[in-house]
């Protein structure tokens, strides 16, 4: 039985690309991913670690409530869901040039959601070495998960996606 799910959402861009990456940290004995449209929910159970990929192109790419939303059609199931065996950690791709003030706002609402939860959260990540104005993915100098930024500072991801995957790895005593 793997230990780890990595759920990402979308495809055939950045997201899926740090989705690889932060894959590649694990040993594949233990990690299974999937795009959010290729897993069932009913599958969750099995796993101890849950992580999350998305990322910020707008509010009303999260917090619209159409059927067609992967993220709101995935939270919505976990939902009711006894997830107090289960721990959650997210990253979320954004642009701190671009989007200065909305900077990986998404992992704002990726915490709102699994908050909401019983499940466990875990894979803060600090503030420190990026540039930007505002987030609401941010709090007291840390960001709720793994901020990375394809567009501005992709020589960076693979750094950033060892060293905050080894946290996990401790944390979870993997
Ligand atoms: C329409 C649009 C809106 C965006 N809004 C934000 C934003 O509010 N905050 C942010 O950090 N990045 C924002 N971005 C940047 C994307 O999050 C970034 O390019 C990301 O790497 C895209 O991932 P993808 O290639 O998987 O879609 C936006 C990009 C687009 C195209």
């Amino acid at each position: 039985m793997k230990k780890v799910v990595l759920l990402y959402w979308g495809k055939g861009g950045n997201v899926e690309k740090a989705a690889n990456t932060i894959y590649q940290q694990f040993d594949p004995e233990i990690i299974d991913i999937f795009p959010l449209d290729n897993f069932n929910v009913e599958n969750l159970d099995q796993y101890k670690l849950v992580i999350l990929g998305g990322s910020t192109v707008g509010a009303e790419n999260w917090q619209d409530a159409t059927n067609d939303n992967m993220w709101n059609n995935f939270l919505r199931k976990i939902e009711n869901k006894d997830l107090s065996k289960l721990t959650f950690a997210a990253f979320g791709l954004g642009n701190q040039v671009l989007y200065p003030n909305h900077f990986v706002d998404g992992l704002g609402f990726f915490n709102e959601e699994i908050s909401k939860t019983n499940a466990k959260v875990i894979g803060k990540w600090p503030t420190e070495g990026y540039s930007f104005t505002d987030s609401e993915g941010e709090e007291n100098g840390m960001f709720y998960g793994l901020a990375l930024d394809e567009d501005t500072e992709p020589e960076l991801t693979a750094e950033r996606a060892k060293k905050w995957t080894d946290e996990l790895k401790k944390e979870m005593g993997f």
